[in-house]
């Protein structure tokens, strides 16, 4: 059966990836799916209580109302924060995408839809064959586009979204995510991103950390369009 979700990826490490998921994991239940989140690879760990385990799975884990254990939603986790294959290699081991696949599909057999977050951005190595572009050409899943409106991110934005078009994988879209609160530089960034990349799916607003959602109106337009990709069949 072809997996129902989205894979969202961005245009750099700590750009809103776990951000945009959480709020994307909200809204598609708000909407009335069962949605599970993953975030397949994770590097980084805190120590909770007898337990390693990385802020960004939490978060996913804790979004989805779905009663789902850690380790599905995170079964590759290194406790150095570095790229995945670099830690992977500290503690002797490696990242096995068959193992992955696998707790995908046991996901998406209990959800509507999976909500996965990918590792740092595109190209980042996850062992020393394979990328994250290969872990999504595995998933097999729409790809939306993370893109942080900062300086260098529209280079960034246009190399991604070409590598993922190359990848054979259903581009669905781009987020336009504001990392800081609104500036003509900001709105500028977004306006040529606009003339290169088309309209984004989302425009998602500077949230200072308060937690809490507010989706606009034309947030929730938007969101139909989401909802197409993750779960085509969906009636909202
Ligand atoms: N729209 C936003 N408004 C306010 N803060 C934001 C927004 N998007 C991201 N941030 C903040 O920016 C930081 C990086 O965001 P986030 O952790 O989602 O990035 P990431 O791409 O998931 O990073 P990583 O590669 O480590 O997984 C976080 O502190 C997050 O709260
Ligand atoms: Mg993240």
């Amino acid at each position: 059966m072809k997996r129902r979700g989205i894979l969202v990826t961005g245009t750099d490490t700590g750009i809103g990836k776990t951000h945009v998921a959480v709020r994307l994991v909200r809204a598609l239940q708000f909407a009335g799916l069962k949605v599970a989140a993953m975030k397949p690879v994770a590097s980084g760990a805190v120590r909770v209580g007898d337990a390693w385990l990385n802020d960004d799975a939490l978060e996913l884990q804790r979004a989805a109302a779905l009663d789902i254990p850690y380790d599905w939603v995170n079964p590759s986790l290194f406790r150095m924060a570095t790229s995945p294959h670099l830690a992977a290699r500290v503690e002797g081991v490696a990242v096995d995408l068959d193992r992955l696949v696998d707790a995908l599909d046991r996901l998406a057999a209990l959800a509507d839809c999976v909500v996965v977050e990918g590792v740092g951005g595109w190209r980042v190595p996850l062992n020393d064959h394979e990328d994250m572009a290969d872990l999504a050409r595995r998933f097999d899943l729409p790809v939306v586009l993370v893109v942080g409106l900062r300086l260098g991110c529209i280079n960034h934005a246009r190399l991604t979204s070409e590598a993922i078009l190359d990848s054979g994988l259903v581009m669905g879209g781009w987020i336009a995510n504001e990392l800081f609160p609104r500036s003509q530089e900001s709105q500028d960034m977004l306006y040529a991103l606009e003339e290169i990349m088309g309209r984004p799916l989302l425009k998602m607003p500077f949230e200072p950390l308060q937690g809490g959602v507010v989706w606009t109106s034309n947030n929730h337009i938007d969101l139909v369009e989401i909802l197409r990709l993750v779960a085509p069949s969906a009636s909202i």
